[in-house]
């Protein structure tokens, strides 16, 4: 299969990596807005990448998949460019920065019936993926509390902020993804609170740096969300489900960058960021992409999905703006989104 990749920055080269190392994967074509970039990727991957420049080549090079892994931005163009060119895509979250633009992508991929694989990685991640079985199958009894974690261990740079969409859109995302996933639930009410503790370029924002969220789901369970900016011990993401019979957390192992107390035991070696907790989710999301290209397997991850998580984290965005709880069914009136 030929396999093209629209951006070649932090998560594109691990994206790109991968992808050359699946035996389904003959040659990969490259294109970044930053041309040098796209090709010193390629270069360093051997004879099997190649860069394109413009990044609309792409589109002409004859492609039976694209990953777009450029800044989010450039998502719903890139997306919609391969809609319509009936180029089945994966794509890094956000798939638009706006709800408008997430249900126009929803909207052409149904009409086109060009599959759009989301990248909610943590639907691959193994701890989350036993989590959902034993949901289904019934062994946790009836859940009362999800609580669910994402703590980065430090700031992204300033100039990220204006384009990240805020904490809500740009990482309580894939929390509120994962409970939707693993519960099978929908979440009808969400509360949400920020913090500023930290450097003042979050306020400047309109950021917070720190937030919490109280979901309430269609069966009564309780959601906490937290995330933060400021973990310095490291990246902590977590998923723990309390149920009537039994509990189980996904996310907590000796890496996790928690210490107990009392105790002396400590975090080994302490998850560093995202690229080093997911890696396995990453390549398996990618695994999954090529079969879904293929024709050979369902889209795990649909735009509908996407879609959805983004109601969330709006209506969580205008929870903590307007200090109310808020039924995400608001937004989609407001967006004149329908489910
Ligand atoms: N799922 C996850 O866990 C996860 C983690 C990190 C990033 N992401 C997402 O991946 C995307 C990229 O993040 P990153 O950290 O790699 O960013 P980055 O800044 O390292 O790289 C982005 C690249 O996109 C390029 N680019 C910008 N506009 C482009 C366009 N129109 N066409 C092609 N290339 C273009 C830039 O030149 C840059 O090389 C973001 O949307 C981010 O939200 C997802």
């Amino acid at each position: 299969m030929r396999i093209g990749l629209a951006g070649a920055g932090r998560i594109g080269a691990r994206h790109a990596a991968a992808l050359c190392q699946l035996p389904e994967v003959e040659s990969l074509v490259v294109a970044d807005a930053d041309p040098a970039r796209a090709r010193k990727l390629a270069a360093g991957l051997g004879g099997a990448a190649v860069a394109v420049d413009p990044v609309e080549d792409l589109f002409t090079a004859g492609l039976d998949g694209l990953v777009v892994a450029a800044a989010s931005a450039a998502h719903a163009p890139l997306v919609g460019a391969a809609v319509a060119a009936r180029v089945p895509v994966f794509c890094e979250k956000p798939l638009a920065t706006d709800l408008d633009g997430t249900f126009q992508i929803v909207s052409a991929a149904r009409a086109a019936q060009v599959p759009v694989q989301v990248g909610f990685q943590r639907r691959f991640d193994a701890g989350y993926q036993a989590a959902r079985e034993a949901v289904a199958a019934g062994t946790l009894g009836w859940l009362h509390t999800v609580r669910s974690c994402t703590l980065d261990p430090a700031p992204p740079p300033a100039s990220y902020l204006p384009t990240s969409g805020g904490l809500f859109r740009d990482c309580v995302i894939h929390d509120l993804d994962s409970i939707r996933h693993v519960t099978g639930r929908e979440v009808v009410r969400v509360t949400a609170a920020g913090a500023n503790r930290g450097d003042a370029m979050f306020r400047e924002h309109g950021d917070v740096d720190t937030g919490a969220a109280l979901l309430v789901l269609d069966d009564g369970t309780l959601g906490l969300v937290a995330a933060t900016r400021y973990n310095a011990a490291g990246y902590d993401v977590r998923l723990e489900l309390f149920g009537s019979k039994d509990s189980l957390a996904a996310g907590l192992d000796p890496r996790t960058p928690v210490t107990p107390v009392p105790g002396d035991r400590q975090p080994q070696r302490a998850y560093e960021g995202f690229l080093d907790r997911f890696a396995d989710a990453y390549d398996a999301e990618l695994r999954a992409f090529v079969e879904v290209a293929a024709g050979r397997r369902a889209n795990p991850c649909p735009p509908e999905e996407a879609l959805e998580a983004f109601c969330l984290a709006e209506a969580c965005d205008l929870s903590l703006r307007e200090g109310r709880a808020v039924d995400p069914a608001e937004v989609r009136r407001a967006a004149g989104v329908a489910r």
